[in-house]
């Protein structure tokens, strides 16, 4: 890439920006990252990678070439040309969108917003906050957006723990406020991503991201609501599942689980439900799926008092070992996760409740932290609860030591000591 490549900023550098970063990086294009938080900028310019997904041997290199640098200084941002905005969109505590982080974002950006400059805003958010929200923000700078500035919604597609698809290779949806702002964003992610989706605006680009998650949602929320019932009809939902996947069209196999987890599915399409009533709409597929999902931490344990009372115990007083505290496999992020709700209900019935998990070494909030899995371990619990399915874990191990497991994950192998989901 010659001296005159495009410097792009990504403001937030967490599980979405940073591997977006190292992409552009790797592509050879300067990267400046923008991050509110001090010691993940002093990380990243030592080289050292928080991130999973992106490992310190990936980012020192990048980091020791130039091309990626980190800064909590907002003045620094003047100098790039695309300005890349990963910050998150939580709820609040009514379960309504809070756009704080981006707006105020918007806020810092909009007195250093230069001529010409492309602004992408990435987060996953409700149709029409690019164009309605952001849009008049920026423009206090003076500069109006689709004529000085260009302006555009990318969804980021990113899977944490995924290796098959990657940030370069996972085609990326681009929708500009006119067809020149998506023409510049579709040319700055051409850079580093092999295959740009460029859509009609950006509406259509945030409404995209909400049904991949609302797809996903809805139907992992189809096969708890069977799993349930299977499990009252003495039918083992996996077999069912695996034998509707040999269907070579039509179908496509989600897992039943112990409940939603991370940053997003949890999440997201409450975005569009609290959009939608401005619409005098409502989502019911969303909440549906919502509250089904959100019952299966209780489902599972009562499915953990069933197999304790089969063999005469009560959780009241149990040693309960929860595996796996992340929301999901391969992964260090406990957001919102199922085993945080599952813990709890284990202990407000009077299980003593301790976990391992090999990538969450402690939950602070909970006041545990990760205890091996070694045979002593496994036979000094009266059920291991198996909620995250690392790879790695010796599950043998776990069938051959512990008294009783509950596995909800189908991770270990069929024995007489283990109920599975
Ligand atoms: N994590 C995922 O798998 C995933 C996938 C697709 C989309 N998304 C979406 O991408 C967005 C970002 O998610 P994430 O998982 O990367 O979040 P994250 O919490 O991992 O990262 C956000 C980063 O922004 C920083 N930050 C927060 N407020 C800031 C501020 N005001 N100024 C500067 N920096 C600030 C934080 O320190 C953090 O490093 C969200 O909208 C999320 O829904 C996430």
């Amino acid at each position: 890439m010659s001296a005159a490549a495009p410097r792009v900023g990504v403001i937030g550098l967490g599980y979405v920006g940073l591997p977006l970063a190292a992409a552009f990086a790797e592509a050879g294009v300067p990267v400046l990252g923008l991050d509110a938080i001090q010691s993940k900028v002093d990380q990243i310019n030592a080289g050292r990678s928080y991130i999973e997904d992106i490992p310190s041997d990936r980012l020192a290199p990048l980091t020791a070439a130039g091309l990626i640098r980190a800064t909590t200084s907002w003045d620094d941002i003047r100098q790039v040309d695309a300005v890349l905005i990963c910050l998150p969109t939580p709820l609040d505590e009514h379960r309504e969108p809070d756009l704080s982080a981006v707006l105020g974002a918007a806020e810092s950006l909009a007195p250093r917003l230069r001529q010409g400059q492309l602004v992408v805003l990435e987060s996953t958010t409700y149709p029409g906050t690019t164009r309605d929200e952001l849009a008049p923000i920026l423009e206090r700078s003076g500069l109006r957006a689709g004529r000085d500035f260009a302006l555009a919604y990318s969804p980021e597609r990113v899977d944490p723990g995924r290796v098959d698809w990657t940030t370069r290779t996972t085609p990326k949806v681009v929708g500009g406020l006119t067809p020149e702002c998506t023409r510049r964003a579709a040319e700055i992610y051409g850079l580093a991503m092999d295959t740009i989706v460029e859509v009609s605006t950006p509406e259509v680009a945030e409404m995209t991201k909400l049904l991949e998650n609302i797809f996903r949602s809805v139907n992992i929320a189809l096969v708890n609501e069977l799993a349930v019932l299977c499990d009252r009809m003495g039918i083992d939902v996996w077999d069912v599942i695996d034998a509707a996947a040999t269907k070579p069209f039509g179908y496509m196999p989600f897992r039943p689980g112990p409940g939603l987890g991370g940053h997003c599915i949890p999440i997201d399409p409450f975005y569009l439900t609290w959009k939608a009533r401005e619409f005098d709409f409502h989502t019911e597929f969303i909440e549906l799926a919502g509250k089904i999902n959100s019952q299966m931490p209780a489902f599972c344990v009562a499915k953990v008092i069933r197999a304790l009372n089969s063999r005469r115990q009560s959780l009241n007083g149990s040693r309960v070992l929860v595996v796996g505290v992340a929301y999901k496999k391969n992964v260090n992020d406990t957001r919102e996760s199922p085993a945080l709700r599952i813990i709890d209900l284990l202990a407000a019935d009077g299980g003593i409740v301790s976990y391992h998990d090999g990538y969450v070494a402690t939950l602070a909030t909970r006041g545990l932290e990760s205890v091996p899995l070694s045979a002593e371990t496994l036979a000094a619990h009266d059920v291991i609860v198996v909620v995250t399915d690392h790879d790695g874990i010796d599950w043998e191990r776990i069938v051959a030591h512990a008294p009783l497991v509950v596995d909800l994950r189908r991770a270990v192998p069929d024995a007489p000591n283990v109920w599975r989901l």
